[in-house]
This record gives C-alpha cells, structure tokens and sequence, in this order.
C-alpha cells in the first residue's frame, strides 16, 4: 500500500504550481531525453505509470498512438487528467503500482516518468511490466536518480570557495528515505543504479540506453535556474527492450 501523498491536499496543492504542472511536457526539462528514446509512437499501444496529469498520454495520442492507458493511485491527479482529456482512445485507471499488473502482452511501448521511485516492491513491478510489453516492446522511465536519493538528509552545502556541494551518505543502504518535499514526511525509495539496472535485466529487458540527465548550454542559456543539474543529477533516463 503506497502513500499517496499526491491526494495530501497541501502537497497537491504545492506540486500543482510548479513549472511542470502547469506547462506540462514543455515545463519539464527531461522531456526532449526520454522523447529521444521512445519507439515509433504512430499505431502504438501505450501504457504511461504514474500518469499523473496526463500530459504524457495525451501527447502519446496526439503523436499517433492507437490507445494510451494512463495508470496512478492519486484520485486528484486522476481528476485533472480527466477533466484535461477529451479522448476516447485515453483511459486513465486508478491502480496502485505496487500490486498493479497491466494485460500480459499488450503494449509496444510503457512510459514512466518520475513515478518508479515511489515504489517498494520494484522487482515485482518490473517483472510485472515485462510481462505487460509485447515483443520487441519498449520502457521508457525516468526515476530520481541515485545520487538525488541516497542521502539521509538531502541537500546542498556551501564550500569554502563558495561554491556548492551535494553530500552523499548510505548510498549502499537502499530502501526508504523520507523527505520534505513540498510537504513534510513524503516517501521515496532509494536504489543504486545497479539496482535499477539489474532489476530489469533480470525480468529479461535488454538496457538500450542509461542517461545521467543534465542540462545542455541551450537548455541553460533559457533556464539558468537548472545550473545545479551540472553538479549532480537529479534524474536517472532508461530505455530498455523486450527481446
Ligand atoms: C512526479 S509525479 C509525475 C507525473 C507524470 N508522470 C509527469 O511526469 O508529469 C508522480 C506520479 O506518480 C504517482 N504515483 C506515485 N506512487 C504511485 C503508486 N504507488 N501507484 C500509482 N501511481 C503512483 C503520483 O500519484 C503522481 O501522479
């Protein structure tokens, strides 16, 4: 049983304004990353975890996707997804994805961006989304990567110069890390990044592409408030196949 904590009326409340929610695919720096990854979308079967406001299924759909199935426990998010979407072919579903299990053999492409971290039992979801992945099928996800997460008490330092560091302690202690992120006491769970990869090579995904996401000079020249990106990543980007 999850948290939820996007149905905490002050988180949601705080996670509403930021840029992303409010401009949605274009307010999210990562974005053009996990585009460049994903398969050919025109005919596709989609499955997007952790939807959220659905920005992602709606563009999947606008792109040429057959049918999107968007999938999040929060019955907020899953409201504004609605009230957002004028799409027969879109069908968003309130499941929990730690006990959630898509049809067997039934998308070309599962698309997850910035929800997986929030999941305890990832081992069984992975196995549960190679399952749910056709042939040849694709994942696409983004996490928090594992130097964002791996700290006890996250957050930068000031160094002597003047400059900025970003601590990190228990990186080999995975598990819960409990922060307070636009409203105290919310749970993610931190792995290594061998963990993330392995999980999926053992539920017989092939690793296409790892990317430590970071800002390029165009992306910084437009928002220079993503500089501290280039001292540590804060999102881990993984493409990976059913073979
Ligand atoms: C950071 S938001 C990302 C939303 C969307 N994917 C995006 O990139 O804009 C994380 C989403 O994952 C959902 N989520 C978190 N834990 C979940 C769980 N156990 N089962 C289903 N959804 C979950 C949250 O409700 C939230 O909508």
């Amino acid at each position: 049983m999850t948290q939820n904590i996007y149905d905490d009326p002050a988180f949601f409340t705080a996670y509403s304004g930021l840029r992303r929610s409010l401009e949605g695919l274009d307010g999210a720096p990562e974005w053009p990353a996990m585009r460049a990854l994903l398969p050919q979308i025109e005919g596709a079967r989609v499955l997007d975890l952790g939807c959220g406001f659905g920005w992602f299924s709606r563009w999947a759909r606008e792109a040429g996707a057959a049918q999107v199935t968007g999938v999040d426990v929060s019955a907020n998010m899953l409201a504004r997804a609605r009230a957002d979407t004028a799409d027969q072919a879109i069908v968003f579903q309130q499941a929990d994805l730690e006990t959630y299990a898509p049809p067997s053999a039934s998308f070309d492409l599962i698309y997850s961006s910035l929800a997986l971290h929030y999941v305890s039992d990832l081992a069984g979801l992975i196995s549960r989304i190679a399952a749910g992945l056709v042939a040849g099928g694709r994942l696409v996800v983004s996490v928090e990567h594992p130097i964002y997460t791996a700290p006890w008490r996250p957050g930068w330092t000031t160094n002597e110069d003047g400059g900025r560091t970003w601590p990190i302690d228990r990186y080999n202690l995975e598990g819960p890390r409990i922060t307070d992120w636009l409203a105290p006491g919310v749970v993610k769970y931190h792995r290594m990044l061998g963990t993330w990869l392995n999980r999926l090579i053992a539920a017989g995904l092939r690793v296409d592409h790892v990317e430590d996401w970071g800002p390029t000079d165009a992306l910084l020249d437009a928002r220079p408030d993503l500089a501290s990106e280039r001292d540590r990543p804060m999102f881990l980007i993984i493409a990976a196949s059913l073979r």
